[in-house]
């Protein structure tokens, strides 16, 4: 172990502290402290996480917890940092490893650590076997920590690993906490849940294969009488990763709070090979005092600092045009040049051709696997659509589902060994599809070598990466040393290498990634993509709830949301400037048939385009104030607080007016309080305030809009003027 020093980061602002007589490590991030020690049975525990603590601060020494009973060993009643199954361990397990001569058992004691940089290792060992466990730490000066855990065979015998967790992450001891979650389904994605933490264990995971549309890996808990939006503590995490997952959120009778999550232990297994080793996702997770507002643009902040491919100053997502819901499977030149004229003219920056250009597609039954273009809709290739895109002053991108192929595709016929499966057993189709086994190095080197082909040759800026079902058969014939199970691994990590080459090789390629929807959003691979697609469901209503979920655990930049045409697929009729202004709470794009469009409508659309280029910079990069949720009643609000300060922008809905009540005074938040701000409506008859007004009132009286009846909305800007 290094000395007692205090290395000081200042790139990040922040710290690791080592202290080597009190076998403590400290790190310092945003308004957060996170400590591990060692306890008297040489165990890593956490000794401390919540407020940062001042410097120099004198902590409990780590210790094991009391035995309460023969029931309640020490090892579930001590906090843990990453427990190994074994010696009366209950509670879920970071580690499961099944030993050759058959003793599963793993107890990891603290050998060494290191710190390099910003970056804190912990090494332990089995007590017994050679298993070496890797525990990493890493901290950001936005107020979160990464962890993650590589599990190393020291030995001379292959180990199989059944179970491998990134982190645990334990809660101060005590009672009243709540946590938050989100789940979902195809087209209702991102419905937030809270509920009390009690005894007992609550899971949220993907048994899919990716990401999932029915939960997602993000918590936050708090305190139930403490924490609202606006205050009070705040513990959240997110993982990042891109396959099948688990978070296990435990309770104890002794009022421990644990959250452990990393692979899903369901059908895992990965063999390592002596001298081999198995690296687990990272797991972020932050504190704050500020309220489930503050954690959610802590990690905004995070996401675009750090995690974007393009980070730390990611630019403004383009507005998009997406063919998708005007055309279908039907395009073709003429259609697609006929769309592209007008959605220049609505000041759209980046227009993409959406599913059926390839192959022999016409719907959903063919085509997938055979990358090349369809000859019938595009007789002379993309590139007169692409010149035409380009001489609009538009970028170009195009939609690929590169993971998947139609047993009624050249490929499939070529390659049936190719899709995953079991030999023998049958395929399970689902949209007629079956999925490609990414695990396998020629299928990978297949998908990147047509990505890099279609790229290469096309003036491509823009790939829309869908992923339109998930696993069954999982089976990998073949498979190398780490076995069959390894393809929950090793399919991601192809996955993210693919992303890695294109971009790479195509460094100004930008990569959306969607799964029928927000199916695969998460901090793995928001690494390589630029934006997601947030939901099929593109009805302004469900949108509301839908992006109030969302924005919860991911930044407004990412979040893609298009205009469409109604009735939508809940059949009503919302009007245009409601969708637009729900749209235009994050990566505003349009996605209606243009074609069919009154021009009165076209030209609204262009209006409101350009009123949000004004606002872009600030949604997409400022912070993101919840005022009130679509969930608590017919108004709701978002604002957003430019990083400067020098705009606010105040988003306002009304689902319903009922019993003729006004609308809600808004309070708007963030402002600077001595500031004098100049308000500009985007509807004069709405907005009954003064043109200049400073921010403490604007905070503390509030603004009055008029809006009346059924599905009204508007805007103001507020630009900081001194
Ligand atoms: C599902 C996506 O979410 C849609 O936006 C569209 O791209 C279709 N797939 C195309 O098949």
């Amino acid at each position: 172990m290094s000395a007692s020093v205090a290395v000081a980061l200042p790139c990040f602002g922040q710290a690791i502290h080592v202290d080597a007589a009190r076998m403590q490590w400290t790190i310092d991030t945003g308004t957060m402290s996170y400590v591990v020690g060692v306890n008297e049975e040489k165990m890593v525990q956490t000794v401390y996480w919540g407020p940062r603590l001042a410097p120099g601060a004198v902590l409990p020494m780590a210790k094991m917890g009391g035995e309460r009973s023969s029931f309640d060993p020490a090892m579930v009643a001590t906090p843990l940092e990453y427990a190994g199954f074994g010696a009366g361990l209950y509670t879920e397990p970071a580690l499961k490893v099944d030993s050759a001569d058959g003793d599963r058992t793993v107890v990891l004691e603290y050998a060494d650590a290191h710190v390099t940089g910003d970056l804190l290792e912990l090494v332990l060992r089995d007590k017994v076997k050679p298993i070496v466990v890797h525990l990493y730490y890493q901290g950001f000066a936005q107020g979160v920590v990464a962890r993650w855990s590589r599990i190393e065979n020291a030995g001379k015998t292959t180990i199989k690993v059944e179970q491998a967790a990134s982190a645990t992450w334990n809660l101060p001891r005590g009672t009243g906490y709540e946590w938050s979650w989100l789940t979902g389904q195809w087209a209702g994605e991102w419905q937030l849940h809270t509920a009390a933490i009690q005894a007992g264990a609550q899971v949220i995971e993907s048994r899919r294969g990716s990401t999932s549309h029915e939960a997602n890996p993000w918590f936050a808990v708090g305190k139930t009488k403490e924490t609202t939006e606006r205050a009070g503590p705040v513990w959240f995490g997110e993982l990042g990763w891109s396959g099948s997952w688990k978070m296990a959120v435990e309770g104890t009778t002794q009022d421990d709070v644990r959250i452990t999550g990393g692979f899903n232990p369901f059908d895992f297994e990965y063999a390592l090979k002596p001298g081999e080793s198995l690296g687990t996702p990272k797991f972020y997770a932050g504190y704050t005092a500020g309220g489930r507002g503050e954690a959610s643009r802590i990690l905004h902040r995070f996401q675009r600092e750090v995690i974007l491919p393009t980070h730390p100053d990611p630019k403004p997502r383009p507005i998009i045009y997406n063919s998708w819901e005007a055309t279908e499977f039907n395009v073709s030149e003429a259609g697609q040049i006929a769309l592209a004229e007008k959605a220049a003219k609505l000041g759209v920056e980046l227009f993409v051709i959406d599913d059926g250009w390839f192959g022999a597609r016409k719907d959903d039954h063919a085509g997938l696997g055979d990358w090349v273009v369809n000859k019938e809709k595009f007789p002379n290739g993309l590139k007169p659509v692409i010149d035409r895109v380009h001489g609009l002053g538009m970028k170009f991108g195009l939609w690929f589902e590169p993971e998947m192929v139609n047993p009624d595709s050249d490929l499939y016929r070529k390659h049936p060994e190719w899709a995953m499966n079991f030999p023998g057993r049958q395929r399970t189709e689902m949209r007629n599809q079956l999925l490609l086994n990414l695990a396998r190095t020629d299928v990978k080197e297949y998908v990147f070598g047509f990505l890099d082909k279609t790229v290469s040759e096309n003036d491509i800026a823009f790939i829309k990466w869908d992923y339109n079902r998930n696993w069954s058969e999982p089976g990998w014939a073949g498979a190398d040393s780490a076995g069959e199970k390894a393809i929950y691994v090793k399919y991601v990590e192809n996955l993210y290498e693919i992303f890695a080459r294109l971009r790479k090789k195509h460094p100004g390629l930008e990569i959306e990634t969607c799964s029928g929807g927000g199916g695969r959003v998460d901090l793995g691979i928001l690494q390589y993509t630029d934006e997601v697609w947030t939901s099929d469901n593109t009805d302004a209503l469900d949108r509301l709830s839908i992006q109030y979920g969302f924005s919860q655990a991911y930044a407004p930049q990412v979040m893609v949301a298009w205009v469409t045409d109604v009735p939508n697929m809940d059949h009503r009729f919302i009007p245009l400037q409601f969708r637009f202004l729900v749209a235009m709470q994050g990566a505003l794009g349009v996605g209606s048939n243009l074609n069919k469009m009154p021009e009165a409508e076209l030209a609204e659309s262009a209006q409101l385009v350009n009123f949000y280029k004004g606002i872009r910079d600030t949604v997409q990069t400022g912070g993101l104030y919840r005022l009130a949720s679509p969930e608590a009643g017919d108004a709701a609000q978002v604002e957003y607080v430019a990083k400067d300060g020098s705009q606010a922008v105040l988003l306002a809905y009304l689902h319903s007016q009922r019993y003729r009540m006004a609308y809600p005074t808004v309070k708007l938040e963030g402002l600077d309080a001595t500031a004098i701000y100049r308000v500009r409506a985007l509807d004069a008859a709405k907005y009954k305030g003064a043109e200049l007004v400073s921010g403490s009132v604007l905070m503390g009286d509030g603004v009055r809009l008029g809006l009346t009846g059924d599905y009204d909305s508007t805007a103001l800007v507020l630009e900081k003027v001194k």
